[in-house]
């Protein structure tokens, strides 16, 4: 009754941001995003007859497991928090009521980047829970199964079932809304360099910012431009052709960012630094090495390259001031069972 997980967390290069069905959590439009190799969170379930309630605990990352005491649910007094508790518990709620079981769980949580790091761990979290509650049930569930049951906890965590680079059909009913892999992570070895610029949380998390995209006048223009997009994207990473990709995922982080700060109220999440980070890549360009950026809700800077200029690419963004951490990912493969467990 004991299952461990690693999932990763995702970047997305269409982006998902709008909801068509709240509750089944269904995606106004199709995303495609890659998995990340240094943003993963590991997630140990045990379902037990002797609790009497959920027992959920974080880890906020390796050095705190060595020498904290974990961050305890009763102990949570921030209320980001205490709202991630609850979504964990709604999430094992629906996990029990599938399988008609009635046993609270124990889960422990950790994530490999820092806590505050300002990556999101939604989608990496929701999708190692799916994997690690369904396993320690005993249950056998399809790549495609899980993923329907990640993108109930969080949209995004659907992505980060499938491998390397992953298609999340919209679909039209929960049945069919789930993400599949188009790509192996072995299929091109590209960089995503995330240059932390802020360590807070979001003020305005995503699953609330979206719901106001149908309030900004480029919506509709949004919607139009998105499947052409998304092929020109899907073709260039088939023929890796960087160049083409990244200047595709770069057009279409603005296009998503002009939605989010157009609706009513604006969902800004750019800070000054983000800024400063974007105008410097589309000058390294000027100067003939190919980076291009991605944002998602959230100050940070993803710095896509290829290999070849990781090292060059790398030197300048540790020249940045304002840039508090870096962390170099590569394409991963989805979440999946592991012997070690948490506890
Ligand atoms: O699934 P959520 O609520 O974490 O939404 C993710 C939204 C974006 O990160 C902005 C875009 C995306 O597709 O990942």
């Amino acid at each position: 009754m004991k299952a461990t997980a690693i999932a990763p967390a995702n970047i997305a290069f269409i982006k998902y941001w709008g909801k068509s069905d709240e509750a089944q959590r269904l995606p106004v439009n199709s995303s495609v995003s890659m998995n990340l190799s240094e943003a993963y969170t590991t997630t140990t379930v045990e379902f037990s007859k002797q609790l009497s309630h959920d027992d959920i605990i974080f880890l906020s990352d390796d050095s705190s497991a060595n020498n904290k005491r974990p961050h305890k649910v009763n102990e949570l007094e921030n209320s980001t928090n205490r709202k991630e508790v609850d979504r964990v518990i709604s999430h094992l709620d629906r996990i029990r009521t599938r399988f008609q079981v009635n046993e609270r769980a124990k889960v422990m949580t950790k994530n490999s980047f820092p806590a505050g790091a300002g990556i999101a761990s939604s989608a990496s979290g929701f999708a190692a829970l799916s994997v690690a509650s369904t396993a320690a049930l005993g249950q056998k569930m399809s790549e495609k199964e899980l993923s329907i049951l990640a993108r109930l906890g969080s949209g995004s965590a659907c992505r980060s079932i499938p491998d390397g680079f992953v298609l999340w059909e919209k679909g039209t009913s929960s049945d069919t809304s789930f993400a599949r892999s188009i790509f192996p992570s072995s299929h091109w070895k590209i960089l995503d360099i995330i240059a932390v610029v802020e360590k807070a949380g979001k003020k305005v998390s995503s699953s609330e910012g979206m719901t106001g995209v149908r309030t900004s006048p480029f919506f509709q223009a949004r919607l139009q431009t998105l499947p052409p997009r998304m092929a020109t994207l899907v073709e260039a990473i088939k023929k890796k052709d960087f160049a083409i990709f990244g200047s595709t995922a770069e057009e279409e982080c603005l296009n998503m960012h002009a939605v989010m700060m157009t609706q009513d109220p604006p969902a800004f999440y750019w800070n000054d630094n983000t800024v400063k980070i974007m105008l410097e890549i589309m000058n390294w360009r000027t100067q003939g090495l190919s980076a291009y950026f991605t944002i998602d809700a959230g100050p940070n800077v993803h710095v896509m390259c290829e290999e070849k200029e990781r090292d060059i690419i790398l030197g300048k963004i540790q020249q940045i001031s304002g840039v508090e951490r870096i962390i170099v990912n590569c394409p991963a493969i989805g979440a999946h069972l592991v012997d070690a467990h948490l506890f």
